[in-house]
């Protein structure tokens, strides 16, 4: 998103607060308020190199179609990269490398993970907010706080030594979304792949899906407030969709139907 700007009045405190608010509401370029010919300006002209005839003549050739350019299947490229990990640093390393996703682009940190690798619950969330994007690490905002005490409440945290009380934490997009908006199925498409090796390799005994875009990406259903509380299955391992934390800040009513699924992973795993 871009916004058009004039900050030829603002001091350098009233510039960046309200640079700071643009950036918390999603915006990545900035603009001024009429496009500029950098071209034809006379500093620029003074560097002009005349060109060959020859690439005179095929600078004045319409330019290719957008069209023709082949286009590229970012889903087989993500598979591929995604198979090729045999670890978490290699898979970070395949994320850091993966360009072909356009959000990544106004985002400033990858959020890989957080939590101890061997843990016996893993956590999926949807997507990084602003403080996440910041510190790099998922669930550290106030949604973050209020997992942890959920967590906490069956016995688990995230990075506790005892793999069997720990809880390992990621989301299906490790960017934040320019203004935080929801991931769309074909933003959620394309970092599946990346996802399901993400599982392969920490391969949890149990799965907690936060909010519609895990339940997306990894059971191909939509409407959280219908599947929660139902166990479903992937990659051979037991999934309970939940409601999202922001969901529950915001709705207090619905931590009941929570605890109940709490319980019911707190049951599962103290019996599997
Ligand atoms: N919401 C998410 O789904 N993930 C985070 O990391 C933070 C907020």
């Amino acid at each position: 998103m871009g916004i058009a700007a004039d900050i030829t009045d603002y001091d350098w405190e009233a510039a960046f607060a309200a640079l700071s608010w643009q950036v918390d509401l999603g915006v990545t370029e900035v603009m001024a308020e009429a496009p500029i010919d950098r071209y034809a300006l006379p500093e620029r002209q003074a560097h002009t190199v005349q060109k060959p005839a020859a690439l005179q003549a095929t600078a004045n050739q319409p330019a290719p179609a957008i069209h023709d350019a082949p286009k590229l299947d970012t889903a087989k490229i993500a598979q591929d990269l995604a198979a090729a990990c045999a670890d978490l640093a290699s898979l970070r390393a395949a994320l850091e490398s993966f360009d072909h996703y356009e959000m990544k682009k106004g985002a400033r940190n990858l959020v890989f993970s957080d939590g101890n690798p061997n843990a016996s619950l893993m956590i999926i969330g949807e997507a990084p907010n602003r403080e996440e994007d910041l510190e790099g690490r998922p669930f550290v905002g106030s949604t973050g706080q209020l997992l942890d005490k959920m967590l906490a409440a069956i016995g688990y945290a995230r990075g506790a030594e005892d793999a069997g009380k720990a809880a390992y934490i990621t989301n299906v997009i490790p960017w934040r979304p320019p203004g935080n908006h929801d991931p769309d199925p074909e933003e959620i498409a394309m970092m599946q792949p990346f996802l399901a090796r993400h599982i392969a390799l920490i391969n949890p005994r149990l799965i907690i899906t936060m909010g519609n875009a895990p339940c997306a990406a990894l059971l191909g259903k939509r409407g959280i407030l219908r599947l929660r509380g139902t166990w479903a299955e992937t990659q051979g391992i037991p999934v309970m969709p939940m409601t999202h934390p922001a969901y529950l800040l915001r709705t207090p009513a619905a931590k009941r139907e929570a605890w109940a699924d709490l319980l019911a992973v707190q049951a599962r795993l103290e019996k599997s």
